[in-house]
């Protein structure tokens, strides 16, 4: 049998009901796979390695040692929920590590897209594999792989998975999820008692605010686009958008324009609102967003965020446009 084929008659998980008897067989199952053994698991927060980290911990408790890496690109009070969800609420195996320094450090001056993405992604797999050799008799490896990911094998999150461990740290794989579709997991992690703010969770790029804070990176512009990202974030959650756009983000250019505070010249970047919908990412459309929230979030980044002197609202559809601005 082919287990990467998800089987004809296999219902699709829409309830508590379908999603408990679907951890229960898991449960079963990764008990059955791992035996007394350990497992490790990358836990970024997103919605599929939450789930998994949640799976396992039910499963197996502190035999699964979960690694969460702080690259200093998370958006806002992302971290703090993984050890606040993880370590506080259920108790589990967490090794933190924030390597905020290393990678900002590495990507100093680097300003060309590619080479961004290739040095988050390859620091990613030396400080996750740093930590994986300080720890002792791991046989397997955890992987929030679902289904979508079998299919279009190279689809996007082909950058991010730890797939690119040297030969030495080989794993078994541990993949629970791996025949479930999105809204399924999500079901799933509700049904595992996970925050609604972590199951509801938008995507993210595994290069985070690296893809948004266009050009080099400086620790200054990342952090006012981190703040704008939230103020953005907090403002759609009050008005209810929250449940009706699919991706909103703020991007923040390495460009400066002339702008004026408290009656002096006050240069600063622009933030860029991006807000689309979609439903496999591969073309978007642009939210109409009602202008009365617009002028609120201008009015609050502008003078709460350090740096920004201006908001703009990004009309582009994909095509032409991506959705992330890199
Ligand atoms: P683009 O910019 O190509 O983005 O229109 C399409 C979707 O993919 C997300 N994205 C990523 N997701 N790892 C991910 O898991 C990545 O490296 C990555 N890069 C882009 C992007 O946020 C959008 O939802």
């Amino acid at each position: 049998m082919d287990t990467n084929k998800r089987p004809d008659n296999m219902l699709r998980i829409t309830t508590t009901e379908l999603a408990n008897a679907f951890i229960d067989e898991q449960v079963a199952a990764v008990r059955e796979q791992v035996g007394d053994k350990k497992v490790l698991l990358a836990l970024s927060g997103g919605v599929d390695s939450s789930v998994v980290a949640a799976l396992l911990i039910k499963a197996i408790g502190k035999q699964l040692v979960c690694v969460h890496v702080n690259h200093g690109l998370m958006r806002k009070g992302e971290s703090e929920q993984v050890i606040e969800v993880f370590q506080n609420q259920l108790d589990a195996n967490l090794v933190y590590i924030d390597a905020t320094d290393r990678f900002l450090d590495l990507l100093k001056d680097v300003a060309d897209p590619e080479k961004k993405r290739k040095i988050i992604g390859g620091e990613f797999i030396k400080v996750f594999d740093e930590e994986a050799r300080k720890l002792e008799n791991i046989d397997f490896l955890a992987q929030g792989t679902i289904y979508p990911d079998i299919l279009e094998s190279d689809g996007v999150k082909a950058h991010h998975n730890v797939g690119g461990l040297p030969e030495d740290m080989q794993f078994e794989l541990v993949e629970p999820v791996k025949l479930l579709y999105k809204d399924e997991v999500r079901v799933v992690g509700r049904a595992l008692g996970l925050p609604e703010s972590m199951v509801d969770r938008q995507p993210f790029p595994g290069p985070g605010l690296g893809v948004r804070c266009l050009g080099a990176i400086t620790r200054d512009r990342l952090n006012a686009l981190r703040e704008a990202d939230a103020i953005l974030r907090e403002e759609f959650d009050n008005a209810g958008l929250n449940k009706t756009v699919w991706q909103y983000f703020i991007a923040v250019p390495d460009v400066k324009s002339v702008g004026v505070k408290d009656s002096k010249r006050y240069e600063g970047w622009p933030a860029i609102i991006r807000a689309v919908n979609t439903t496999d990412a591969m073309s978007a459309t642009i939210e109409e967003i009602p202008y009365e929230l617009l002028h609120k979030i201008t009015a609050r980044i502008t003078a709460e965020v350090e740096g920004i002197n201006r908001v703009l609202y990004d009309l582009t559809p994909k095509p032409i446009g991506t959705i992330e601005w890199e």
